[in-house]
């Protein structure tokens, strides 16, 4: 086939037409690239957006507040299983129907805490319902407070992810479930962390403490109380051993006074709405799954790591000593302190009579000085500390504590069991077991022939 010859001209018009072609077709590709790019960064953008408000900020200096709201409230809206939804109520419901015949239906705030989750586990293991809750404040590493609530999972025992300051939280934990009891153990604690962040002391133990009280007056039947105070409120007390009768208006930190000021306004919330309440004054608390700004743990992790410890002395000298009582001890007590509380007697937010009003010390009644914890936990990693003695710095922390538990004794059969060594070593065993640790601490089986009459 004969195809007329390409002249000059036309194959020109030929090449141009061919590039107005490509021009085109680049256009397109262009148009359609930018659209592509459009939509990207509107999809990006959104979940941008979407993570940053269901998701608290990673610098927070303020572990405690506004955002868990915001996030709370965003993970309701966006996931069923939260707060409100059907699945949820049923949660709720399960983890707090005692399987007991009277046995208790208790609110354990604070859940995922220390002392909260082995109350929590106590009360369950005995055939009680226990709801838990917590707003897993960055306080201190919360990865911890996550396993203490796998833990708890395990155990039935469901955590409600809330704030004591949501009143609509809680007011619709109370629509749900009757609750017989709340054990109320979510607080900021430490003491050298108040001058700090002042006002997650205010916002916890006393603004979030009258929250749950208004909430539980409104309830019907409102629930007995039992809460935790602390062995702070003796403050600058020099007479020993620690009564309930001694003074408590000197105390020498904020978390002190926020606890002295929660033992006032149970008074008043007493003596106004007919609620029953039990105040419990904890001395130094230690054991398995305790809290990592606590002298006996921070100690252990540093002597593994070989970094120095301070010891403190007091301004004269003399050693510092606690009171120090040991978990199993404590449970004990504040199971004892639910069972027997009395019930309220008001009803729909008024008072119908009097009602019952405790204050209780719970400590285990031998103070040991610091030097002789940080010996025992020598033997027990069989690593020398490097001590590094200094005066305790004025910030709160006071020289001495020693309970005096006869009232707790009388009333309830409290009567502590475990000596400090004894704590320390199952302390130590869940430690290394925890972290994974590979150390010259002492293996189960020596600890446990040490003293075979402890073995499980
Ligand atoms: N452990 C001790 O030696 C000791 C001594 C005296 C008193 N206490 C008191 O006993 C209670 C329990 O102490 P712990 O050692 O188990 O402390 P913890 O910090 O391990 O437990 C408290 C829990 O409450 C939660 N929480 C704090 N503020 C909250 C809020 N606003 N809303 C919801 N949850 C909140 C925290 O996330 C934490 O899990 C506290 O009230 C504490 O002040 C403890
Ligand atoms: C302990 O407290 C009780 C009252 O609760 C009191 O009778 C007793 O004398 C106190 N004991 C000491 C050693 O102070």
């Amino acid at each position: 086939m004969a195809s007329p010859p390409h002249t000059s001209k036309t194959l020109k018009l030929e090449r141009y037409n061919s590039y107005l072609r490509r021009l085109h077709s680049t256009k397109v590709l262009n148009a359609s690239s930018k659209l592509i790019f459009r939509v990207t960064l509107l999809i990006a953008l959104v979940l941008i957006l979407f993570f940053t408000l269901n998701y608290p900020p990673l610098s927070d200096k303020n572990p405690n507040h506004a955002h868990l709201h915001h996030h709370n409230f965003l993970s309701a809206a966006l996931f069923t299983s939260s707060a409100g939804g059907d699945a949820w109520e049923k949660q709720v419901r399960h983890s707090s129907t005692p399987k007991k015949p009277n046995g208790l239906s208790v609110l354990v705030t604070g859940a995922a805490g220390f002392v909260g989750s082995h109350c929590s586990i106590a009360l369950k293991k005995r055939g009680d319902g226990v709801l838990g809750l917590d707003n897993f404040n960055s306080y201190y590493d919360p990865s911890l407070k996550r396993a203490r609530q796998k833990l708890l999972l395990k155990n039935q025992v469901f955590i409600v992810e809330g704030d004591l300051n949501d009143a609509s939280l809680l007011t619709k934990l109370f629509d749900v479930v009757p609750f017989t009891h709340i054990l109320h153990l979510a607080a900021q604690a430490g003491v050298r962390y108040a001058m700090q962040n002042p006002q997650s002391y205010v916002s916890s133990n006393i603004a979030g403490f009258v929250n749950l009280l208004e909430v539980a007056k409104a309830a019907n039947p409102q629930p007995a109380i039992v809460w935790a105070s602390s062995s702070s409120v003796y403050g600058l007390n020099t007479q020993v051993p620690f009564s309930e009768l001694d003074r408590t208006d000197q105390p020498a930190s904020l978390y002190a006074a926020t606890k002295k000021a929660g033992e006032e306004i149970a008074h008043t919330y007493n003596h106004i709405y007919g609620l029953s309440l039990t105040g419990l004054r904890f001395f130094t608390v230690y054991g398995p799954w305790g809290r990592p700004d606590m002298a006996y743990f921070f100690f252990t992790k540093d002597i593994l790591q070989g970094k120095p410890i301070d010891v403190y002395q007091t301004q004269d000298k003399k050693q510092v000593a606690r009171d120090f009582t040991y978990i199993d001890d404590v449970v004990k007590g504040c199971l004892g302190a639910l069972d027997t509380a009395e019930k309220s007697t008001g009803s729909g937010g008024k008072k119908k009579g009097p009602a019952q009003l405790r204050v209780y010390n719970l400590g285990n009644t031998s103070p040991v000085p610091v030097g002789n914890l940080v010996s025992i936990l020598e033997g027990l990693l069989r690593t020398k500390a490097r001590k590094h003695v200094i005066k305790m710095p004025r910030n709160g922390d006071v020289p001495y504590t020693h309970a005096n538990v006869t009232l707790a004794n009388r009333d309830f059969g409290y009567k502590p069991t475990t000596d400090l060594a004894t704590g320390l070593r199952k302390f130590v065993k869940w430690y290394v077991d925890y972290y994974g640790i590979q150390t010259r601490a002492k293996k189960d089986s020596d600890i446990n022939s040490e003293h075979p009459e402890e073995s499980p």
